[in-house]
């Protein structure tokens, strides 16, 4: 009998001894103990207890105390992460042919949404830091700028915070968005803690927003695919919501992921809270010490860059002289049994959460410090990630279904992109539907792939090839 998944979880399970990634509840009970409830409560519609699509009763209570805990006006579960939750809040909040403003780095789903909901993006782009190769934030003037020169702007969709934890000025870019009557809804997939501590950033709801979408399951204790969807203001239409709910989430809602939404809710209301105190400080005092070792770098948004209003402090991002973030997440996986979040060519990211102890902590900052120490004498090549504006020639629904054809990489160099090319993490498209593929890109593309980024949307066993329009 053949159980590979099994057989895979067994052995990561073997070999991690701490979790610097999602989910945020890193393998721990909080209020229950779940082996008492998997599988025995994993249920469905019985009688006595609610639907999801037609909440009248425990559902709906429970939503309705989310959405006081967050400040909502309404709260509707997703068990199909913040994904979903994207698709209906976008198809709640837009008609078919609307155009929405997005920021080109754009979390995939957005996208998706756009190509789902048949509409038309234009974008903003994000500042690269070119000191630090690293995309922040958004300027939002230029959120101004757009919303003066386009008034076919229906929507703005901003990301609050980013991968990172980097957050632009919310605050200002919800004014001017309202200052132009338009819609403001924040993919908040990384920032449902942000409401149970003023030493984090503002909670988008906080600032202004007509509607996001968390990912509760990224940094609070729930399991993965649980997300919440907050309506912060009435020009949110909340039975089309609710329809749009309907019309995109499964009609077999797990009650084990309702639970474990309703859960981390009520975990965060009393003891999450106090754990989350302990973790913003234990993460600041981890940071400050490697501040000083020689050859750490952590990026902590007091750098100077005007995009960055906000930084999550619980994220730790943070380069080691001479390796790459790839190396060093290696490094600390093989050496140490510590997983972090995510790598990339310059950069490591340890995503910390409530349910991380002093120990951890202590134990990440001890590995790095040791990989530190044993750094290669080489120089580090300086690349810049700073892709070229994307050109756009069709809008994404229509090259996304256009007829297609598959090509080598080489030739695909002045051809339409039918599909997304995407890093995962953190799953930012490079190249949508509907865009010219350039040389840069290309290079781009394979560069990456060399050095061992796993790119989604690449045909073939190599990933030389792709799909462009025909
Ligand atoms: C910025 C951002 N938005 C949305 C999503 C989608 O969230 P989920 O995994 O809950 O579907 C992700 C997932 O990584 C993300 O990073």
């Amino acid at each position: 009998m053949k159980t590979p998944i099994l057989d895979g979880l067994n052995k990561i399970r073997e070999r991690e001894k701490v979790s610097f990634h999602m989910p945020g509840h890193k393998g721990k009970n909080t209020l229950i103990n779940w082996a008492d409830y998997i599988p025995y409560m994993d249920t469905t519609e019985l009688y006595g207890l609610d639907n999801l699509h037609d909440p009248k009763g425990i559902i709906k209570e429970s939503q309705n105390i989310a959405s006081q805990v967050f400040g909502a006006k309404e709260t509707i579960y997703s068990v199909n992460g913040t994904t979903t939750g994207i698709y209906i809040a976008l198809a709640a909040v837009t008609n078919p042919g609307d155009t929405i403003l997005i920021q080109r780095q754009s979390h995939k789903s957005i996208y998706n949404g756009a190509i789902l909901n048949r509409l038309n993006i234009d974008y903003i782009y994000t500042n690269y830091n070119e000191k630090h190769h690293l995309y922040t934030g958004i300027d939002p003037l230029d959120v101004e700028l757009k919303l003066k020169e386009n008034p076919n702007i229906s929507t703005v969709v901003i990301s609050h915070p980013n991968y990172f934890g980097l957050c632009s000025d919310i605050d200002k870019i919800a004014e001017i968005v309202h200052k132009y009557d338009k819609i403001l809804l924040v993919d908040e997939a990384h920032g449902s803690h942000f409401t149970f501590s003023n030493k984090l950033p503002i909670s988008s709801l906080e600032a202004g927003a007509d509607i996001c979408v968390q990912s509760t399951h990224k940094t609070l204790p729930s399991f993965t695919q649980t997300s919440m969807i907050h309506v912060g203001s009435p020009r949110v239409n909340i039975q089309k919501l609710r329809n749009m709910s309907s019309l995109y989430q499964t009609t077999s809602p797990s009650y084990i992921f309702m639970l474990s939404l309703e859960i981390a809710r009520a975990y965060m209301e009393g003891e999450g809270k106090h754990r989350l105190d302990k973790v913003i400080e234990k993460a600041k005092e981890v940071t400050e010490d490697l501040k000083a070792i020689d050859g750490v770098f952590v990026f902590t948004g007091d750098e100077e860059d005007k995009t960055i209003k906000y930084k999550d402090v619980t994220k730790i991002l943070f380069t080691i002289e001479n390796m790459t973030g790839t190396e060093i997440m290696k490094a600390l996986m093989e050496d140490y049994g510590i997983y972090l979040e995510m790598s990339d060519y310059y950069y490591a990211l340890a995503l910390s959460t409530v349910m991380n102890d002093e120990g951890d902590f202590n134990y990440l900052k001890k590995a790095i410090i040791e990989i530190a120490e044993k750094r290669p004498k080489r120089n580090l090549k300086t690349i810049d990630f700073n892709l070229p504006k994307a050109k756009t020639s069709l809008p994404i629904y229509e090259a996304y279904y256009a007829p297609k054809e598959v090509v080598n990489l080489e030739e695909s160099i002045g051809r339409m992109s039918s599909s997304f090319v995407i890093p995962y993490p953190p799953g930012v498209p490079l190249l949508c539907p509907g865009e010219i593929i350039s040389r840069e890109l290309v290079e781009y593309i394979k560069f990456a792939t060399d050095i061992g980024i796993e790119i989604i949307g690449l045909i073939s066993y190599n990933k030389e090839k792709i799909e462009v329009v025909k």
